[in-house]
Order: structure tokens, then sequence, then C-alpha cells
């Protein structure tokens, strides 16, 4: 594997003034300015697509924005990250942890499994085990692809495997989704109750899509986030000993009371690790409509492609950008910021990540978790590295995670 899908990249992109074509059809805006202004202009009047049935009978679907799916789902996160959802959250993460104690692991997978995993029943609650169980196949399937962990020319009666994977997560959402339109008891306070109470508008397909994309969201980002976290914590003890001093003195109930302004050494950290190891690394855009992007003209039928992770290793506007330094967030840090529009890990409106603030309480969280209950222990004495794909991606990171206080016999 290539460590480093982005160094090829750097230098055409700093000769370009960060805005270049990659091939005819593609390109690359990585100037933070330029992905802005093309992705508010790309999506201005965002619809969902027609719904597949009237596409086959050649009509139009009831329009419904985008923006209206989006602020359904906004407000019920507001509830979800309340304290009673962040403890919620905790306990989940917490149980899932203790599980594993003990055991050899790839870690980057266990940030994977505990990430996705706990914000299960934030998308979909109260699936059944083995509805709860097709769901997280997909997900995995979606993952190994994603960390190029996939076989790579299966054989024909293993290759329709991912597609009978995610018709049946498909089939768990319909079911759901069907279940709460006809009985009013089955609600649940998770982000798929708004796409429920839209489902006369939006039609099933439609809402399955809408659903799915959220569990596609929590599946990628928030758990290669966490491997990295992980990543940091165990590289660097000096930060973990400074996080594990301010979990001493900021209680839980306060952690869930206030997200992270009670943990502001944890936050800065967090904010760190999501500058340094962005994920996704890409995010490619069909053109919708015919625009201008830094001198350039782009049609329907090409694409363009955005990096967070290339505007957060710009050095026009960071300071040694590959210097992983939490203190860069000190207000005032000389090596900080030029500007809010050069630190976007949650990516651009309008479609920027609806669950920006619950995706960094839930990285504090651990953080608590990893520094004051669990420990990692690496399986090899070797410092692991981190390669850049799709996602950043540690490897040679390989351990255990144990209760602390408790010697752990298998080590
Ligand atoms: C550290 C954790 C997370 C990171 C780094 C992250 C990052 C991102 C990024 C970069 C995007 C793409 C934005 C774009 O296409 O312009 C995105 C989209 C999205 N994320 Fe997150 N995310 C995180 C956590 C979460 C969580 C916890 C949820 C929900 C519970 C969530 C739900 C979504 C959804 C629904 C979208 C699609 C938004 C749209 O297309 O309008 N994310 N996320």
């Amino acid at each position: 594997m290539d460590t480093d899908v982005l160094r090829d990249l750097r230098g055409p992109s700093a000769a370009a003034g960060g805005v270049f074509w990659q091939t005819e059809r593609q390109l690359m805006v990585f100037d933070a300015d330029a992905a802005a202004r093309a992705n508010t202009d790309n999506y201005a009047d965002l619809t969902l697509p027609d719904r597949l049935l009237d596409l086959l009978l050649r009509r139009r679907s009831t329009p419904v924005s985008w923006k209206r799916v989006r602020s359904a789902w906004m407000a019920q996160l507001r509830t979800l990250s309340g304290e009673e959802g962040l403890a919620a959250l905790d306990a989940r993460m917490d149980s899932l942890l203790r599980a594993r104690t003990g055991e050899l692991l790839n870690l980057p997978w266990l940030g994977h499994e505990v990430s996705f995993r706990s914000l299960l029943p934030i998308v979909l609650d109260g699936l059944s085990s083995a509805d709860s169980a097709k769901i997280t196949e997909d997900a995995i399937a979606k993952l190994a692809r994603l960390m190029g962990e996939a076989e790579e020319d299966p054989p024909w009666w293993r290759s329709w495997r991912p597609v009978s994977i995610q018709v049946k997560a498909g089939l768990v959402v319909r079911r759901a989704l069907r279940r709460r339109s006809r009985d009013t008891t089955a609600a649940r306070t998770d982000l798929t109750q708004p796409i429920a109470a839209l489902l006369g508008e939006l039609g099933m397909d439609r809402a399955v899509d809408a659903v799915t994309a959220v569990l596609t969201a929590i599946a990628g980002p928030p758990g290669a986030a966490a491997a990295c976290v992980m990543y940091e914590l165990v590289n660097r003890p000096d930060w973990a000993d400074r996080l594990a001093a301010e979990f001493a003195s900021a209680g839980t109930a306060e952690l869930y009371r206030s997200g992270t302004r009670c943990a502001p050494v944890t936050h800065r950290f967090v904010k760190e690790v999501l500058r340094r190891w962005t994920s996704p690394t890409m995010l490619t855009r069909s053109v919708r409509t015919p625009m201008r992007v830094a001198g350039h003209d782009l049609d329907v039928g090409q694409h363009f492609v955005l990096s967070p992770a290339m505007v957060h290793q710009d050095p026009r506007h960071w300071r040694d950008p590959e210097v992983f330094d939490p203190d860069r967030w000190l207000p005032g840090a000389p090596h900080g910021p030029a500007g809010a529009q050069h630190y976007v890990p949650f990516g651009w409106a309008p479609t920027a990540c609806v669950g920006a603030g619950l995706g960094l309480c839930q990285l504090v969280l651990l953080c608590r978790l990893l520094c004051t209950t669990y420990r990692i222990e690496l399986s090899r004495p070797a410092t692991p590295t981190m390669a850049i794909g799709p996602v950043p991606l540690p490897l040679g990171f390989d351990g255990r995670v144990s209760i602390r206080g408790r010697t752990n016999p298998k080590v």
C-alpha cells in the first residue's frame, strides 16, 4: 500500500495555488476559499433525487430539499448530545472496550468497532440483535473496502456477497421505517425518526437512502478519528498524562453536561488529531451545475475533488503543518489557524457534517476512557506508522486493551 496518497499531489498543488486539473475531467480544488465556494455553488439548490418508481414511470417526485432533512437531523442531534445522550454513549463505549480487554487486537479496527457500535443506536435505535448484526456487517464490508482489506477479484460465488449484505441491511432499515409509520408507539429518539415522519413525502426508497447515508457517515470518519486518537495517545505519553490530569479534576457528570468545554486540554488534543490526521482524505463531487472555480470552467458530467486533509497541510496557512502540536490551538498561538476557513475536519457548508458536535464529544469521552479506565499496550515495541489512504490508518498498530491497575497476564 502507498503510505501517503497526498504526497504526489503536494507539488502540483503548490505550483498551481491549490487548484489544478488532475485529468481532463477532474479538477482538484485544494485551496480553502475556492473549495468553500465550489461546494456552495454545486449544492445551492440541493434536493433529493427522484424516487426510483417515479424515474421508471418517467415522472417527477415531490421535491424534498436536503436542507430540510439536515435541519430535522440537527434538531434531533441537539437532544441526543444532551447530558443523558452523552452518558449513554459513554456507557456503550465503556462496555465495548471492556468486552475486548485482554484480546490481541488490530487497534484501528477496535477504534471503528467502538465508534460505530456506540453510535448505531443514535442513528437507528431499538434493533434486535440479529438486525443490528446485519447493519454492522454492512458497515464492516464498506470499511474493509475503505481500509484496503477487501478481497481483490474474488471468485464469482463470493463477488455477490457485499451486494447481498447491503440488501439485507437495506431491508432492516425499510422494516424499521414501515413499523414506525404504522405504529406510533414504535417511535424512538434517533436520526431515523425524522425520516419516518417525512415518509409520506419522501417515499420509501428515498427514506431508506437517507437513513443509509447516516449509517455510512458513522461507519467511516468517526472510527478513523478514534483510531488516530489512540495512535497519538500511545505515541505521546506526555499528552496522555496531561489529559489524565485534566480528567482527574473534571468529573464525568460535568463532562456530560458541558461537552468539550470543561476539558480544554483534551479538546485541543482532539482538534489537532482531526487536523493532522483528517478523515476522509478526499471528497469527490459530481458537478451538478455549470460553474467557474478559481478561473476554471466546470460542466455537468465533470468532477471536482475537495480535500480537508490538503487544506490542513497547506504551508501557506499553517506553520509546520506536519508537526503534531495541540498547543497551536491555544488562543493567540503563533502557529495556530490563520482563519476558520482553514480548519474543515467536518467539510463545507451546505453539506458539512451534521454530527460534528457529537463527533467531537465522542472523541473527548474516548480520551477519558483511555486515559483513566483503560490502557493500550502495543504487542510490538516498534513505533507504528501512519498510512494516508482514503482515511488515515495507523500501521503495525496491534495490541491489547487492559483495565488500569490490573496486570494483563496475556501481555
Ligand atoms: C469525528 C467524527 C466525524 C468526522 C471527522 C466527520 C466528518 C464528516 C465529513 C468530512 C463529512 C462530509 C461533508 C461533506 O461531504 O461536505 C461528513 C458528513 C456527514 N456526517 Fe460526519 N463526521 C463525524 C461524525 C459524525 C457523526 C457522529 C454523525 C451522526 C451521528 C455524522 C453524520 C454525518 C452525515 C449525516 C453527513 C452527511 C451530510 C450531508 O451530506 O449533508 N458524522 N462527516
